[in-house]
């Protein structure tokens, strides 16, 4: 079978396609079958070397966290699942590996296929949809008349979360290029942003939950658009941000959180229930197996709109 591994880090260029065995599966696991791979800024901050704290730099090393696909054969002890099932799934953020014709999965790391999505669709949910989850029911808290202010509202996570804090009520103010105009407001943003011509941090305006998703907003900057109490979440986890949040949280009402994702089977519940719902799914371009590389290149030059994919045929 086929899978993308690398050997140091560095940018897309030390991605290889390799030849290797089908893996076997231990009575607890499954072989899944792979059909679609998303792609995720993590991906590249990861071979990049920019979070080996984290991802440790030991190689050769794997890339792809969430996809979609088919169960291939399953454990003996697996209760969930059957040969045959559509799946979607998500693996060690750190580890990755989901670029590979076949990858060994637990049941706990997988969900049935949302009946109504192409398992291109499906393999742009578990990541982006799982964290715009988190961060607009956990982290941010969004209710009914609240106003939210989601910066970078048209990347992979906010795509979904202008969906998601539109469906819990909230008035939803979109930040973004001008690309993105149109389709945040068809999502259902009230009122939208463009960065590029007007200063967001100087609206004049206060919110109840600042969502940086672009990494350039800080909580600093941020102040000035919250109201006394408010929340601002940001989805840069470091040693030296989560002790911020701490100490800051204990004083004062504007509160600083921090995205750290934590996949959950509730999480994919709420997920396949609110895309059988009608939930948008939005995949600016698919790519072919054989052209990763070209595929994270363009990805980490930005400007998409929702989410690419790549297809394994
Ligand atoms: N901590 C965790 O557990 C965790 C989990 C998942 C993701 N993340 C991180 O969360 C972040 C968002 O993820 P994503 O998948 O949504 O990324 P993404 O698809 O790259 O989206 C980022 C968005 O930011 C926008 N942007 C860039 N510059 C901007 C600016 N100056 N002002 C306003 N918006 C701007 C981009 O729009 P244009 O391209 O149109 O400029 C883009 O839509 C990434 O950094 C990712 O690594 C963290």
């Amino acid at each position: 079978m086929r899978k993308v591994m690398y050997n140091q880090f560095g940018d897309e260029s030390v991605l290889e396609l390799i030849e290797q065995a089908v893996p076997s599966i231990q009575d607890d696991q499954l072989l899944i079958r792979v059909k679609a791979v998303s792609i995720n800024p993590l991906d590249w901050k990861i071979y990049g070397g920019a979070m080996k704290l984290m991802s440790g730099t030991t190689f050769p090393k794997s890339v792809g966290i969430d996809f979609s696909g088919v169960v291939e054969q399953a454990g003996i002890t697996v209760s969930r699942f059957k040969t045959g099932d559509a799946i979607i799934g998500l693996l060690d953020v750190f580890k990755g590996g989901a670029l590979a014709d076949y990858i060994v999965v637990k049941e706990t790391d997988i969900a049935p296929k949302p009946t109504n999505l192409s398992f291109e669709e499906a393999a742009a949910l578990p990541v982006t949809g799982l964290s715009a989850l988190q961060i607009i029911d956990q982290l941010a808290k969004v209710g009914a008349n609240q106003d939210v202010l989601i910066n970078g509202a048209t990347g992979g996570i906010g795509v979904f979360a202008v969906q998601i804090a539109k469906k819990r009520g909230a008035r939803v103010t979109a930040v973004v290029s001008t690309k993105g105009v149109a389709e945040a407001k068809r999502w259902g943003a009230d009122t939208v942003i463009d960065y590029t011509r007007q200063d967001s941090k100087l609206l004049g305006q206060t919110f109840d939950a600042v969502i940086d998703l672009s990494t350039k907003l800080s909580f600093t900057e941020a102040k000035n658009l919250m109201k006394r109490k408010a929340i601002f979440v940001s989805t840069l986890p470091s040693p030296l941000t989560l002790l911020h949040s701490f100490i800051n949280n204990l004083f004062s009402g504007q509160k600083l959180t921090i995205l750290i994702l934590k996949p959950t089977v509730d999480g994919f519940n709420t997920l396949t229930h609110l895309a059988e719902a009608g939930l948008q799914i939005v995949l600016d371009k698919t790519y072919s197996f054989t052209n990763v590389r070209e595929a994270y290149r363009e990805a980490r030059q930005g400007k998409l709109i929702g989410k690419s994919v790549i297809v394994l045929d």
